[in-house]
């Protein structure tokens, strides 16, 4: 079909182009029919428009107007004209001025679609996810692909003007499952054989510091089955990126840099760097958490020099088992009922506590179930300690020292959500996390997991105890946490094959199974390779906290359920016998 192409866009005409005539495309966002007259607000990417349907004006085109519904598609001709008197609109840029129509040419009718394309509509997920083109039509997920295209700008001006090296890593691997669960790929050429979706480009970015490439960044597709959440999609991006002949802290300066760029740019703000850090154990008992949220304060304090020589048995024997004992204090919460403090207790019973205690902070005394197992004196060191003042209500728990503390810290997010402190304009916290363990203790399986990867360095004192005793040993391992989210991860890597050896060992992989999964990169490491070391951003999260989403879904274009569905295109879905034949797949 003939049309004439835009001479402006939806979001363009401003009063400089009163008495033009203009060509404008996009679709019916509005359509009022005003007693002969009819007004329509045209929408494309960039704006709404107003344009007017006047029998006197063009008669011909006011009757087609009259078969124009929501989300047809349009192109018109008319001559733009200031707004009558009282009927400017400031709340759009377009708003001083309408089009007078003088020619319509209908380019596409459309079915009323499944919800109205607004932002404020009351529609399941699962709807807007069915139809995502028409999802992605609302202003608030324009506005979203947006900021990730700013995004990807600005980060890939950022790294070429730090001399990195833009290199795409392979989609089909080889399978090396640590961490998450693969996605694989049967192979039809190789009867028997899956390729495997990187989780990461871990090792292949590795394997470019072998050769010599310095500085690499990558945006890129990373897959892992696993449990997902709402900030965790089983596709997802990451800012992927390695140095050689450097430190940690060219690692942070460099991040910091970036950071520093994207918070000027997209939120407008200044960042101040260097950016705090704590440790994985200053975090942890702080705040009971690695990732944890500095916007509010309610910090844990751990108490055990208080009950040190006490005679409750209970924290007696928590102190005597190398446990802990944590407290925080929630301000101006000392009037709580027993069926809130109830509820509360429950809260962490949940989460795996045997129990929670409390105490109401009183003018000179704690009043609590508890209260008479404790002397004055401890009262008074407890209340010091916490910091506590009268209205208070004071948590402790005590048990094994990882538990009790994010238990604990689980419930300090309970209570900045409880009191509601976390503003919607507080302002963003971000800081690095330091010094996580290099390994994991797995109950179930009974040996330890490299809390980072395998690759991961410890840290250089630490290696003498890489046998005798694997849990003390500290990594070279970093976070960058972003108000209670882990925006990015990296470490100085092993770049010694000995080293690497010993971390296999102290992983419980045996020789073989080494070489078989990792023998290409321990291969490598003998032909010379630097001193480096990386980090990754997960680049889906931080657009997430930019727009001030709270699911990644809203900054994905084409995401997948909570359950990894795809539900416009029905993935995942069964394939034809021929397909499973080629590919010598039986389905049981
Ligand atoms: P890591 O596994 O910590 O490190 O991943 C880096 C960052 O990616 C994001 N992320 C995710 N985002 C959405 N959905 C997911 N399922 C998901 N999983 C992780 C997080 C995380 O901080 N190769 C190492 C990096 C390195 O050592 O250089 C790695 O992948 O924001």
């Amino acid at each position: 079909m003939y049309f004439k192409t835009r001479t402006h866009t939806c979001g363009e005409l401003r009063e400089s182009h009163i008495g033009e005539n203009v060509v404008l495309n996009g679709w019916v966002d509005t359509r009022r029919d005003l007693g002969g007259l009819i007004f329509i607000d045209l929408r494309d990417r960039y704006g709404i428009t107003q344009i007017v349907f006047e029998p006197n004006f063009s008669k011909e085109a006011h009757e087609s107007a009259g078969s124009l519904r929501s989300e047809f598609v349009i192109s018109i001709e008319g001559k733009v004209r200031k707004r009558p008197e009282g009927t400017e609109n400031p709340a759009i840029a377009t708003g001083q001025i309408d089009v007078m129509v003088n020619k319509l040419i209908i380019l596409n009718e459309a079915k009323t679609p499944p919800f109205p394309i607004r932002d404020d509509v009351d529609t399941s997920e699962d709807i807007r996810l069915k139809y995502r083109y028409l999802d992605l039509r609302r202003p608030s997920l324009q506005q979203n692909m947006l900021l990730r295209h700013k995004m990807y700008q600005l980060v890939r001006k950022y790294f070429d003007e730090n001399n990195f090296v833009e290199v795409e890593t392979p989609v089909l691997m080889k399978s090396t499952p640590e961490g998450a669960r693969d996605y694989l790929v049967p192979s039809r050429l190789h009867k028997g054989k899956f390729y495997a979706l990187p989780q990461s480009p871990q090792q292949y970015k590795q394997l470019l510091m072998v050769s010599g490439l310095d500085r690499y960044f990558q945006i890129v597709k990373c897959f892992r089955d696993e449990d997902l959440r709402a900030d965790r999609q089983p596709e997802f991006t990451q800012i992927d990126v390695e140095m050689s002949f450097i430190d940690q802290e060219n690692i942070f300066e460099m991040v910091e840099g970036l950071m520093k760029i994207l918070f000027k740019e997209i939120l407008n703000q200044e960042l101040t760097i260097p950016l705090p850090r704590l440790t994985f154990d200053e975090a942890l008992e702080k705040y009971g958490s690695d990732k944890p949220d500095l916007r509010f304060d309610l910090e844990m304090v751990t108490l055990n020099h208080v009950f040190e020589n006490t005679s409750f048995k209970v924290f007696q024997d928590h102190i005597k088992n190398k446990g802990i004992i944590t407290g925080m204090t929630a301000p101006g919460c000392g009037e709580y009922t027993r069926n809130q403090l109830d509820v509360i207790t429950d809260f962490v019973k949940k989460l795996g506590a045997g129990g929670l205690i409390w105490m109401r902070v009183k003018d000179n005394d704690l009043e609590a179930p508890i209260a008479k197992f404790l002397t004055d004196e401890e009262k008074k060191n407890l209340i010091q300690a916490l910091k506590a003042k009268p209205g208070d209500l004071i948590f402790i728990l005590s048990g094994s020292r990882l538990k009790a503390l994010s238990i604990m810290g689980s419930l300090r997010l309970e209570m900045a959500r409880r009191l509601d402190l976390i503003k919607s304009d507080s302002a963003p916290k971000l800081l690095w996390v330091t010094d996580f363990p290099l390994l994991e203790w797995d109950e179930q399986t009974k040996r330890f997991y490299a809390m980072h990867h395998p690759f991961t360095s410890p840290r250089l004192e630490d290696v003498e105890y890489m046998e005798s005793d694997p849990a003390r040993v500290h990594a070279r391992a970093y976070d960058l946490v972003l108000n209670g989210t882990e925006i990015a991860g990296g470490s100085i890597r092993i770049h010694n094959a000995d080293l690497q050896a010993k971390m296999f060992k102290a992983l419980g992989i045996t020789d073989e199974e080494a070489e078989y999964k990792f023998g290409f990169l321990m291969n490598a490491f003998k032909f010379g390779a630097p001193p480096h070391g990386g980090i990754a951003f997960g680049f889906d999260r931080m657009a997430m906290i930019f727009a001030g989403e709270s699911s990644i879904r809203e900054v994905i274009a084409f995401p997948k359920t909570a359950s990894a569905v795809s539900i416009m295109d029905d993935a995942p879905s069964t394939v034809g016998e021929d397909q499973l034949k080629e590919l010598h797949i039986k389905i049981r």
